[in-house]
């Protein structure tokens, strides 16, 4: 049977398991053999133990798990030629011709450019004797597909990533948790999700948590921003909703005690960088912003604002890492069974000719679309989202 490998690459996220385990029996089931490589293309590059057979049992017990069992790795080795020399040489000699690659859009275009050297890199290994002709002819084409396991749901083409949905779980019970000791001393809680540069886990769980502002890279508040959240904090303070009669009374009685009964008060940053913080950025107000020193000085500066204009007693959460690690959503789960499944039959039917694919969701369906178109307009949203033109961004970026 043709020989399949499958790894992860980049970020892990929840779900990964599910799809190599829907990939690894699918392949089984239709003849294939199969192999994991372990640590991504780092895996690929070393060779030796790194690139196993598996068996249907071998991904026996995994779907319930979090991050990815088989490993993951950012390579630089694999950015060179040598590097990709020694992969193609390991694949040749385990008689691999197909890839199934889960990780960001990076990790998918190294993929594709690996395809498309491939040829190059065979002839180079046969001149200098590493592989024999037979070889070179016997394994002519790689083929490859992609899945996308990212919590932040950024990739354009796909309804939703792998992992986003258990991100959101995460967060949710966090604001839970949160909003509790929120209500039971009146606080103001400004809550940091992840994201990178894409708002969507911050805008959806700002929906379901009842927050009261939510601050975007995608949609800058307009100049003046401050006055426009503090008049709607102050507005959601001192709502006299909770029923415990002495918050009506402070409510009613003035402003500038606030009743946070209302789940709370939340301020969701999709911000990245946390570990950074610094007390020397806090007052210099920016937005929007790309890089991590802004996107802190943000965070802060919301809190600052909140605490100067409000005098509400206010804490930053930080969730990081959390948000990737634990157990994968149910639709999680299904969401990898469904594409691992479909990312080997659409190796099964390629050809030599056939562009590359990433198994995307459509609605309900598991479905292929070109890989490296929806590549190309993931990365113009990222440098849209440089550039600073928001409006840009969004519209690239549909349906994600
Ligand atoms: O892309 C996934 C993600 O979790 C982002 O949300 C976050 O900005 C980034 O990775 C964190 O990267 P690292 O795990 O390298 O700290």
């Amino acid at each position: 049977g043709m020989g399949i490998a499958i790894f992860t690459s980049g970020g892990d996220s929840q779900g990964m398991n599910a799809a190599v385990r829907a990939a690894v029996r699918m392949g089984l089931y239709v003849g294939a053999r199969m192999y994991f490589i372990r640590e991504g293309y780092q895996g690929m590059v070393d060779g030796g133990d790194n690139i196993v057979e598996a068996e249907w049992s071998s991904v026996s017990g995994i779907i319930h798990k979090g991050g990815t069992v088989i490993g993951s790795a950012r390579c630089k080795d694999f950015r060179e030629r040598a590097g990709r020399l020694k992969a193609a040489k390991n694949l040749v000699e385990r008689g691999i011709t197909n890839l199934v690659v889960i990780g960001g859009d990076g990790s998918l275009t190294g993929a594709n450019c690996f395809r498309q050297e491939w040829s190059s890199l065979l002839a180079e290994l046969a001149s200098t004797g590493q592989i024999s002709a037979d070889d070179q002819q016997k394994y002519a084409h790689l083929n490859i597909v992609g899945m996308v396991g990212s919590i932040d749901n950024d990739f354009c083409g796909t309804d939703m990533t792998i992992g986003t949905d258990s991100a959101l779980h995460r967060i949710i019970e966090a604001c839970d948790a949160i909003s509790a000791t929120a209500y039971s001393h009146q606080r103001c809680f400004i809550m940091e999700v992840m994201g990178r540069h894409c708002g969507y886990l911050a805008l959806v769980a700002a929906l379901a948590s009842e927050a009261s502002w939510v601050l975007l890279p995608e949609e800058p508040p307009p100049a003046g921003w401050q006055t426009t959240m503090c008049d709607k904090l102050r507005m959601a303070s001192s709502a006299p909703r909770c029923g415990r009669p002495d918050h009506r009374q402070a409510a009613e009685q003035t402003t500038a005690l606030p009743c946070h009964c209302t789940g709370g008060l939340f301020i969701y940053l999709p911000l990245v960088a946390a570990e950074c913080v610094e007390a020397d950025y806090v007052f210099i107000p920016e937005w929007p912003v790309v890089n991590w020193e802004k996107k802190l000085v943000v965070k802060l500066h919301a809190a600052s604002v909140v605490v100067d204009n409000l005098g509400f007693d206010t804490r930053v959460t930080v969730l990081g890492h959390v948000q990737r690690g634990g157990s994968p959503s149910a639709f999680d789960r299904i969401l990898g069974c469904r594409m691992g499944a479909e990312a080997v039959l659409a190796l099964i039917e390629a050809t030599p000719d056939t562009e590359a694919s990433v198994i995307s969701l459509d609605g309900n369906q598991a479905v292929r679309v070109p890989l490296m178109a929806c590549v190309k307009k993931t990365q113009a949203v990222a440098k849209a989202m440089e550039d600073k033109n928001w409006q840009l961004a969004v519209e690239l970026r549909g349906r994600s």
